[in-house]
């Protein structure tokens, strides 16, 4: 197979650190608990990077997006040398470490902020966005929280408010400081020097801001919504409190820090942006900025044929030359994948994820089928959803679901309850039961991830879409000659197309059609997806 760098042919599982293996008891899951489960992704499942939600020393007001300590470890979670042991265990197993990094913000109570709210003169003032009031006593602008309320949180003792795109407790950096950015990637040294292979990097669109900090305007009559509902903050394009192209400076020097290290390391931005033009631009002019955006369009799309075509097609046309694409259908922000699609499209979705040009990243649970899960409101932990109703996601954050035991396997049964309820379904719907049937979404996850780990097509091939009927996606995957064909059938109707060339069915998300031959007119079931190799 072409050699190519490995987080282009890798498949990255997303771990919520919280959620996947409580080793103590305590209902929360921490590292040497994700060290007892690597075999589980390495050799089970079979992909090759790990990127773990933070972990760092937190009050915890955003679970753990608000850091109170760059380079150590939240007692919860563990501590430095439980970091380095899961380290070292995943590369003897094979894997990645992807780490999660949070520029944007740090918490209220991490020292930096501490000292820079302590006086107006103090050096670190202006490590942070403090600015006056206006001369008619209003805030100073009209920026709002992502998490709602204004962006801007009062400080008695200084008579002057500071900035908080997210939580009051979740103060933004000022990365116009270099003294900022030259602390911040002193904590990226610290982890490359430990070995990580790369790092997550939290809302990477956010991080500067217009210097004049002028007012967002309102949303214009015809405006339509590109990701979720975000209440009061929906009002305004956010044109100025985020996404100043002087963040492209930042990631220059970011990727070359990155560069500085061998082996290769790697980055991936949290990037929400709408417009495909704007969200290329982080790959940088010259491929020197992250590694890749986040695409997250086929998380947000409908789940249609034609409308998700379109996405990939659309990202496909933006990306700049020799740019890798990428795709995502859950993460820990987002409504669990089964329960958007239903469950038989979600094996449709797995095969699509999978078979699509570019790194996907699976979310821990979605290759079990974990279904978005009810939190009565006397239960619910999220910040967001506590300010706006509706919006929490603890629902798809739930404990991960090993096996039948007490808390599934996740907490030893010692311990008194879990940090979130499991789901409803949890003693059918686990590792344990799931991998003793064929035809579970576990089997179907581990087909699909054994069969494109040796498949130069699916892995670094070409990307072509085909004529299909409509509520049918299909594409030609092509490498040195050889091909292969995925078709997609996104509705609950059969549907019969025609084979661009004959070939053999390799995987079906039924499980039932592998090594039939196809050639002509063939029907695809309800909700069915194969992969052809054409012959
Ligand atoms: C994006 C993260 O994914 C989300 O979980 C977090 O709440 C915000 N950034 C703020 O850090």
């Amino acid at each position: 197979m072409t050699k190519q760098p490995w987080w282009q042919t890798t498949v990255i599982y997303q771990i919520y650190p919280r959620s996947f293996q409580d080793s103590t008891g305590n209902g929360v899951g921490d590292l040497p608990g994700i060290t007892s489960r690597l075999d589980y992704l390495a050799d089970t499942l079979g992909v090759g990077a790990v990127w773990i939600s933070p972990f760092y020393p937190s009050p915890m007001a955003d679970f753990g997006y608000d850091v109170a300590d760059y380079t150590d470890i939240h007692p919860m979670f563990g501590t430095i040398a439980d970091f380095d042991e899961l380290l070292e265990e995943a590369h003897r197993l094979g894997l990645k470490l992807i780490i999660d990094w949070v520029p944007n913000h740090s918490s209220d109570e991490h020292p930096w902020f501490v000292e820079s709210r302590s006086s107006r003169d103090n050096p670190k003032r202006d490590w942070y966005v403090w600015r006056d009031a206006r001369p008619d006593g209003s805030l100073p602008n009209n920026w709002l929280s992502n998490f709602g309320g204004p962006a801007w949180e009062y400080d008695e003792k200084t008579d002057q408010y500071y900035l908080h795109s997210f939580l009051a407790k979740q103060p933004d950096l000022n990365w116009r400081n270099p003294e900022v950015q030259e602390a911040m990637f002193d904590g990226i040294r610290f982890w490359l020097d430990r070995g990580v292979d790369g790092f997550r990097i939290d809302v990477a669109h956010v991080m500067m801001k217009d210097p004049e900090m002028r007012d967002n305007p309102p949303i214009p009559d015809d405006w339509q919504r590109q990701f979720k509902e975000h209440g009061e903050y929906d009002k305004f394009l956010h044109i100025h409190d985020k996404g100043h192209p002087d963040v492209h400076q930042v990631f220059r020097d970011f990727r070359a820090l990155l560069d500085s290290y061998q082996p290769e390391r790697y980055s991936v931005g949290e990037i929400h942006i709408a417009d495909w033009d704007e969200w290329a631009t982080y790959y940088g002019e010259d491929l020197d900025e992250l590694h890749m955006p986040y695409n997250f369009s086929l998380i947000h799309a409908p789940w249609d044929a034609a409308e998700i075509a379109t996405r990939v097609n659309e990202m496909e046309a933006v990306l700049p030359e020799g740019a890798w694409p990428n795709n995502v259908l859950g993460n820990h922000d987002e409504k669990r994948l089964i329960s958007r699609y239903g469950p038989d499209a979600a094996r449709v979705a797995a095969m699509m994820l999978l078979t699509l040009r570019g790194t996907p990243t699976i979310y821990y649970g979605d290759e079990l089928g974990i279904t978005e899960t009810y939190i009565p409101p006397e239960l619910q932990q999220d910040p967001w959803g506590r300010n706006l109703p509706g919006a929490g996601r603890d629902g798809c954050r739930t404990p991960m679901q090993w096996d039948k035991s007490p808390h599934a396997g996740f907490s030893p049964p010692v311990a008194a309850t879990t940090w979130l309820p499991l789901t409803e379904d949890w003693q059918s719907q686990n590792v344990e039961v799931q991998l003793n049937e064929s035809g579970s979404l576990l089997s179907l996850y581990r087909a699909l991830l054994e069969y494109r780990a040796g498949s130069a097509q699916l892995t670094v091939g070409d990307y072509r879409q085909l004529d299909s009927p409509s509520g049918v996606y299909m594409y030609e995957r092509s490498h040195s000659g050889s091909r292969v064909v995925v078709a997609l059938n996104f509705t609950g109707e059969p549907k019969s197309f025609a084979m661009p060339a004959d070939g053999r069915i390799r995987l079906s998300t039924t499980g039932a059609r592998a090594g039939e031959a196809l050639s002509g007119s063939v029907v695809l079931g309800p909700n069915e997806g194969v992969i052809v190799e054409i012959v």
